[in-house]
């Protein structure tokens, strides 16, 4: 006989697994449980299933309980898309834009992200640590186990690789697994106009990078007043040759072909994809590129549409979401508002948007274990006090995490109301 559980999630309305069959409707790929239950040993999942197929040995008195209370359990939410590393303060820029402002201009005035480069490049490692642990401490009362994070906001070799180990140091200090994209070509540094020599220093640093692990992924910033396809692609293919994936922000602010080209270097997602034309959709649905949205940049940018979620997932394009959390563009960690937004302006269904958290951000990622509860995968879940997915998204940037399971351990315990 197996070992009794260690923790036993019990009494869910519905248990969502996230793990169905590819290619079934967006319902059967949550793989919903009616009056589900999840067994954990060892920081993995032991079983999942129907409580009343629950194994009579499995339990003993050494077992924790979590009580669903009725509600939902669901994978770990996936944050699939952040730069939550940073210092200074752009909420002028936010006034700005209420007032008319658009971001390309703001940040030709020497705002943007030039000016948290210049806030990070003075700021210690502990400043931009005790910085960013309050905001992975709301990224996680939002359900988030797993984020992406992004270098970026240092622009010269030190304060890059400084970014990337400090988001190492906040791996290793709360309970979101953090994984590592290291973004050069996000913007030209402050002061400087040789984009070539930047571009050529970008790849040593790089080749430095991938020499010392420390990333998982490499992006670039693909936009007017950004960089050029032409600029970032030996970038990007370098990156590709050393064993990063690629990830990429393209067509936000203008239509610029951006999805036909993180389609053609084979990137893992393309993201943003507010001005993505329909070749693009096309494009990116034929390279299984998934899609990674962040309706709330949208919102805070008041840029005139939003990504076409809807076109995306009929032509068959995985669509993530995520909160893109950063000091400009989507100053916020709210996820609740994100799967809210991407129903009322992406055109997604609420099945749809709670699989952009969770199945599709692990794709997201590259990882096809996270995002999903299946028996040997990762002990990451929440409990929700919903009684279904509709229910998510319909109380708007409200969140209903109730518990965070996080590697097994239970991390987070919230006081949010049940059913609200
Ligand atoms: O994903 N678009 C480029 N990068 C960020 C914004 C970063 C910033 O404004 O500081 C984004 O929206």
């Amino acid at each position: 006989m197996s070992r009794p559980f260690d923790l036993l999630v019990r009494n869910a309305g519905t248990l969502f697994t996230a793990d169905g069959p590819e290619g079934a409707p967006a319902r059967q790929l949550l793989g919903p449980v009616p009056g589900g239950a999840v067994g954990i040993l060892e920081a993995h999942v032991a079983w999942l299933g129907p409580e009343r197929e629950l194994p009579a040995t499995s339990v003993a008195p050494s077992t924790k309980i979590v009580d669903a209370g009725g509600g939902l359990v669901a994978p770990g939410f996936v944050d699939s898309h952040t730069h939550l590393v940073w210092a200074g303060d752009r909420s002028g820029e936010f006034a700005l834009r209420c007032a008319g402002a658009d971001y390309l201009s703001i940040a030709r005035a020497g705002g943007g992200i030039a000016s948290t480069v210049r806030a990070v490049r003075g700021a210690s490692d502990e400043a931009l640590i005790a910085l960013a642990l309050p905001r992975l401490h709301r990224l996680l009362a939002q359900g988030v186990t797993t984020a992406e994070v992004k270098s970026g906001y240092g622009l010269d070799a030190e304060t890059e690789l400084r970014m990337l180990r400090v988001i190492d140091v906040l791996g290793a200090r709360q309970p979101i697994r953090l994984l590592r994209t290291f973004l050069w070509p996000h913007a030209m540094p402050p002061g400087s106009l040789d984009r070539q020599g930047f571009l050529a220093q970008g790849r040593e640093v790089l080749r430095e990078v991938a020499r010392a692990g420390l990333a998982r992924f490499a992006d670039a910033f693909v936009e007017e007043g950004a960089f050029s396809q032409d600029e970032v692609r030996p970038f990007l293919e370098e990156a590709r040759s050393l064993g990063l994936w690629l990830k990429l922000h393209v067509d936000q602010l203008h239509a610029g072909g951006g999805a036909e080209f993180a389609a053609s270097l084979g990137a893992l997602s393309a993201d943003h994809l507010e001005s993505t034309s329909p070749e693009g959709i096309l494009a990116l649905s034929r390279a299984r590129v998934t899609a990674v949205l962040i309706p709330t940049a949208t919102l805070v940018l008041r840029l005139p549409r939003y990504a076409p979620g809807r076109a995306l997932v009929d032509a068959g394009v995985p669509v993530a979401l995520a909160s893109n959390c950063n000091p400009g563009s989507a100053p916020t960690e709210n996820l609740a508002l994100a799967l809210s937004l991407a129903c009322l302006q992406n055109g997604l269904t609420p099945s749809e948007a709670l699989l952009g958290v969770t199945r599709r951000g692990g794709e997201a990622l590259g990882d096809t274990s996270l995002g999903r509860l299946r028996v040997g995968g990762p002990a990451d879940l929440v409990v929700l006090g919903a009684p279904d997915v509709d229910h998510l998204v319909a109380h708007v940037g409200q969140s209903h995490v109730q518990t965070v399971v996080r590697a097994g351990r239970v991390v987070l315990r919230s006081d949010a109301s049940t059913h609200c």
